[in-house]
């Protein structure tokens, strides 16, 4: 009787002392287990004295739920501290900042919204057309002839479909916003265009920002005033600016507008071809004939119009010497801006 006192005390300090479930499991099993403590004490009962027996078996039993009590709660309390253990170790810091995964606008999306923005604070809407194009809108509407070398074959990308082509240029919508709209004009209109080239400088695919004014004011000056005050907003700078006297067969008189090379410093470059200069578009007073093509009144309407290429300004705007950079994705390349 006195050893059961005794065990008990013994068995409440050992359970009080476990710490993990291991500990727990070697607790119940030297108790409860097939051949623990008190299993074989129960078993003893044969040999106590038979009118002691009925209180010696009430009492193991009354240890043993006793026991199975403590190693319930004790069990509840190991599960909850290693859960907790096993959290804190798994612990993430989600306000760690996440470095470099954050995707940013590409140069050319970039130079294009910068573009748009300028010419849309100045009074211009944004016009768009479709990448194929008709032959009749790239060309003989602008008054390019049959014979005129831009409808070479090494120029042009044709497609299967007979009158259809990838536009050259973005100048075809001019003749879309013309066929839709009376003047009052004034648009710009952002695209890919196609060309057989492959350069340093030129790509096969790259961007224009066609504008086209017609009202009946438009005259040179106010073009030319309109592309340097764009050129200025554009590189935040007064960077050397010329109209070079040019020929396009859909503007009359035509000039090409040159920077001064941001990448040489006009000393002359691979990017120049050693000249200092880098055409960055071409404009002139639209021709008659055009505004004629799309029903346009030139008694009363005149009309001056420019074409720019985005790479190229995105080249002079971030000095970068070679327009290939810009379809490479090279996520060294790209993360730079
Ligand atoms: C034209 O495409 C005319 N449609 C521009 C125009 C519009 C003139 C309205 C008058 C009135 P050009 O072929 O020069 O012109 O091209 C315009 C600009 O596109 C060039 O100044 C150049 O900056 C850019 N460019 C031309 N070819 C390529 C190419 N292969 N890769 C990258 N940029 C190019
Ligand atoms: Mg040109």
């Amino acid at each position: 009787m006195n050893d059961l006192e005794g065990l008990k005390e013994q068995a409440l300090k050992e359970l009080e002392s476990v710490k993990s479930s291991e500990e727990l499991q070697q607790v119940k099993a030297k108790y409860l287990g097939r051949k623990g403590i008190l299993t074989t004490a129960l078993k003893k009962i044969k040999e106590i004295p038979p009118e002691e027996r009925r209180d010696y078996g009430r009492r193991v039993n009354e240890l043993k739920s006793l026991i199975e009590e403590k190693l319930r709660e004790k069990e509840e309390e190991v599960r909850r501290r290693e859960l907790e253990e096993e959290l804190s170790k798994e612990w993430v810091d989600l306000t760690i900042p996440l470095k470099n995964t954050v995707g940013s606008l590409h140069p050319l999306t970039l130079t294009l919204e910068r573009i748009v923005d300028i010419f849309t604070g100045m009074g211009f809407k944004v016009e768009e057309g479709p990448e194929i194009e008709l032959e009749e809108y790239n060309f003989d509407r602008l008054n390019i002839p049959e014979d005129h070398p831009a409808r070479d074959m090494q120029d042009t990308f044709y497609v299967s479909k007979p009158g259809y082509l990838l536009r050259t240029h973005t100048s075809p919508v001019q003749i879309r916003t013309m066929l839709r709209q009376e003047p009052p004009i004034q648009i710009i209109a952002p695209g890919k265009v196609y060309r057989r080239d492959d350069d340093p400088t030129h790509s096969p695919m790259f961007h224009q920002v066609e504008g086209l004014v017609v009202n009946e004011y438009a005259s040179f000056r106010h073009m030319k005033y309109v592309i340097e005050e764009f050129l200025r907003e554009f590189f935040q700078t007064d960077l050397p600016v010329r109209f070079r006297t040019s020929y396009f067969p859909f503007t009359e008189p035509s000039a090409e507008v040159d920077i001064g090379c941001v990448i040489c410093s006009q000393e002359g470059c691979r990017v120049c071809k050693e000249t200092g200069w880098l055409e960055v578009m071409g404009c002139g007073m639209v021709h008659p004939a055009v505004l004629e093509n799309c029903g346009i009144d030139t008694e009363i309407y005149q009309g001056f119009a420019f074409g720019m290429g985005v790479e190229r300004l995105a080249m002079l705007l971030f000095g970068i010497d070679n327009i290939k950079l810009f379809y490479e994705n090279d996520i060294r390349f790209i993360r730079q801006f």
